[in-house]
Parts: C-alpha cells; sequence; structure tokens
C-alpha cells in the first residue's frame, strides 16, 4: 500500500510560521504536540467532500475527525450548503437579526426538549455562560468540575500553571472524578453554601484516557443531589450533542440539564452555537450582559435548521452507532489475530482508541495511528473520532483494510514486544 508524502503541506507550513503563531495553532495541527510524528500528518486540506478530505498534495483521507465533530452530515453537503447559499442571498450579518433566528430557537428547543435557546458562536462561549448565568441565579462563586474535563480555553476551564492563566482565574474551581458520587456528595458537604454550578459532559470522553460511559444511576443521583443543594447543573454536550441522540445526551442518559451546551453538530460546520436552558434561568439568560459582532447571523441559522431536519429524516444517529459498531468489530478482529492489545471505548458514534501497553508506552499506539496517516485513514492518537451520516459500509471496510496493514506493520516493526 502506498503511503503519503507531504511536500505541498511542509512548504506552506513553513510559510504559515511566519505570519501566524505556532503556523497552524490548536489541537488543528501540530503544535500541541498531539500529531506524532509530525511527518505523518498532512497540515492544510485542499477540498472535502462526504467523509473524505485531500490535502494540498493531492493525497486523499478517509476523516474520522470530522473537524474534531462539526461534519456530521457530510462536508459540503448539498442541504445544508444549499440551505446557506439560500440565506446569504438575502443576508447575513444584518443591523437588526433574521427572522430565521426565531424558528431555529423554535426547532432546536423542541428537538432537545428546553424552553429556550441562545446563541453564540464557539463551545467556549457557551459554555462561559452558562457558568455566568449559575452564577448570577445562584448567587454563589464555585464550579465543581470533573477530571479531565475540557469545557474551551476560557480562563474560568484553565488550571493555574497554564500559560496566561493566573491563580485568581482558577481558585473556585473544585475537582471530582468521574462517576464519583461519594466524591461529589463530599465536595458538597465542605463548600455547602458556596457552590454555583455543577459541569460536565454527558460521558466522560477526555483526552488520551479510555473513555467512560455513565455507571447506572450515576446521573439521576448527580441530578437530585443537585436539587438537593440548589446547584446549577450544566451539561457540556459540545462534542457528544446530536451523535448519540438529537434529543440532547441529557435524555439519551435519562435525566434532565438545567442548561446544556450545543456546537460542534449544530450546523455541519457552520458558525453557530446555542446555550439551551429550562424556563426558571430564562430570566437570568436575559439579564447577564452578553453578545457578539456575528451571533445573530443568518446564514449559520439557515443551515443548522437544514442541519438538524437532515439529521432527523435519516435516523442520523443510528447510522452513527451502525457505523461505529462495524468499524470497531473489523478493528478488533484484526487485534485480536496479531495478539495487539487494542482498547475501544465510548460509544460508537464518538469511539476512542488506544493500543494499551503494559508499560503505559504511548508510542506504539502513536506509531500504529502514524501508519494508518500515512496511508490514508485521517485519525488521531488521543481524541476521541466522529461518525457523520455520509459514512458509507464500503468506506468503513476501506478504513479497516488501511488500519489492519498498519498495524501488522507496527507489530512487524517491535518483535520485541509482539513476540
Ligand atoms: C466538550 C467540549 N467542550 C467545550 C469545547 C470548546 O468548544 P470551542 O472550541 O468551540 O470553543 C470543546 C471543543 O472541543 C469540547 O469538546
Amino acid at each position: 500500500m502506498k503511503t503519503y508524502t507531504y511536500t505541498k503541506n511542509v512548504e506552506t507550513m513553513a510559510r504559515a510560521g511566519k505570519v501566524i503563531p505556532s503556523g497552524v495553532y490548536g489541537h488543528l495541527g501540530p503544535a500541541e504536540g498531539c500529531m506524532i510524528p509530525s511527518s505523518a500528518y498532512p497540515f492544510f486540506v485542499e477540498r472535502a467532500k462526504g467523509s473524505e478530505m485531500w490535502d494540498v498534495d493531492g493525497n486523499r483521507f478517509i476523516d474520522f475527525m470530522c473537524g474534531y465533530g462539526p461534519n456530521v452530515t457530510g462536508y459540503c453537503d448539498p442541504d445544508v450548503d444549499g440551505a446557506a447559499l439560500e440565506q446569504i442571498k438575502k443576508g447575513n450579518c444584518t443591523s437588526i437579526p433574521s427572522h430565521i433566528m426565531v424558528d431555529f430557537a423554535e426547532l432546536l428547543t423542541a428537538t432537545v426538549k428546553k424552553d429556550w435557546a441562545f446563541f453564540c458562536k464557539n463551545g467556549g462561549d457557551v459554555t462561559t455562560f452558562a457558568v455566568m448565568i449559575a452564577r448570577y441565579y445562584t448567587g454563589k462563586k464555585k464550579i465543581i468540575f470533573v477530571n479531565n474535563y475540557y469545557h474551551g480555553v476560557a480562563p474560568w476551564t484553565q488550571k493555574p500553571d497554564s500559560p496566561g492563566t493566573i491563580w485568581e482565574d482558577c481558585c473556585n474551581a473544585l475537582y471530582v472524578d468521574w462517576n464519583d458520587i461519594e466524591g461529589l456528595k463530599k465536595i458538597i458537604a465542605e463548600n455547602k453554601d458556596d457552590i454555583a454550578c455543577f459541569i460536565s459532559t454527558p460521558y466522560m470522553h477526555g483526552n488520551f484516557v479510555d473513555n467512560e460511559l455513565p455507571a447506572e444511576g450515576y446521573w439521576q443521583a448527580v441530578r437530585k443531589l443537585c436539587t438537593d443543594n440548589g446547584i446549577i447543573l450544566i451539561v457540556d454536550d459540545i462534542r457528544a450533542g446530536f451523535r448519540l441522540s438529537l434529543e440532547g445526551s441529557d435524555n439519551y442518559f435519562g435525566f434532565e440539564a438545567d442548561l446544556i451546551c450545543f456546537c460542534k453538530a449544530l450546523a455541519n460546520g457552520y458558525n453557530v452555537s446555542a446555550l439551551c436552558g429550562k424556563e426558571f434561568l430564562k430570566g437570568a439568560a436575559g439579564t447577564v450582559p452578553y453578545t457578539g459582532s456575528y451571533w445573530m447571523s443568518a446564514v449559520p441559522f439557515a443551515a443548522g435548521i437544514a442541519n438538524i431536519n437532515k439529521l432527523k429524516a435519516n435516523d442520523a444517529c443510528a447510522h452513527f452507532k451502525a457505523m461505529g459498531e462495524r468499524l470497531s468489530a473489523g478493528l478488533m478482529k484484526t487485534a485480536n489475530e496479531l495478539n495487539v492489545p487494542l482498547i475501544i471505548s465510548g460509544p460508537p458514534a464518538l469511539f476512542y482508541m488506544r493500543i494499551a501497553d503494559k508499560n503505559n508506552n504511548f508510542l506504539i499506539h502513536q506509531e500504529w495511528i502514524a501508519e494508518c496517516v500515512r496511508r490514508g485513514v485521517f485519525i488521531t492518537n488521543h481524541h476521541n473520532h466522529f461518525m457523520n451520516l455520509s459514512m458509507t459500509p464500503e468506506l468503513i471496510d476501506e478504513t479497516v483494510t488501511i488500519c489492519s496493514e498498519a498495524m501488522k506493520i507496527t507489530v512487524d516493526n517491535h518483535p520485541e514486544i509482539f513476540k
């Protein structure tokens, strides 16, 4: 199987490094150290369609990162792009919002079973707003986080040792482990009059670690503790939203969040996020000052309406699950044949995987992923992956073939481990 070369990618990165800090900053580039070795990865895309993308060297990839989530209906989906193009002709960023903002809010609140929707741009905008609302409504300051969390890059989400963050940004943070109800009870007892909110993703999809689903009764117990202690329950559904259930992941796991944050899969890549909430917090949401130059732009609303309607019409979450299960089964079959300790965790629609190593050596896993990428499967070594509506059984089977060859090569390269 041919492996890729990246001449133009490297040239473009050299140009980027001169005019853009880190060349490609954040998790979409090699700057955070997650593309190891970086020589295996493309840096710049030329075009994308459905579940595939082509980089600037013309290399074709089957893409399981989906833009780290937004690609949910398929790149360049004709229905979503068509709705956006129609709206472009009517106007986008206007002096008063388009009436379709109301259409989108009605569709979204009915879909996720909440009473109101407030639109922003990024995931971090809505997690930040949720915490501000909780603090305003309760008059309290502390935030309970679940270890391994990621809720964006705003100062309140950071640790004091993070560059650019100061202690005062983090001094109201409390930390509990995932699925640890006893730990949560203890934290609440110790900080009884100070806690504004508990914020968590619907299941533990931290990076670099096996993902964990909620234990039986976990969310129901969290819900009760929050209700009993006047703590606002915020679900960060930015990554998992619309991939487990179109009704929101709180409903999927059988409980009700007070505030729920959506972003990535909301509009198939068009730039909109949403905070949805219960009636009792609507007044607070309307009182806390919060807005932005582009937050009421109409094109993403049009795209979001088309996107949600298409996901509904195609029973999208069942498709994501079926495709994820097919891929997991294929990869596990190869791993078992080669005696490789592959662990696949999390829901199939957002599977996480890693080659386990008794010495906690991450290098073999990185090497396997790099061999997959060099052969045309775009996956990462530290993050969950994503299914989208345009994914097909044929593409899954091709992926299994490529990843199996890459696994065999990795095994052959390491007789000291895989005897
Ligand atoms: C769970 C979760 N919360 C919040 C965010 C932040 O979203 P954004 O990068 O759009 O600000 C992300 C982004 O990856 C996320 O996965």
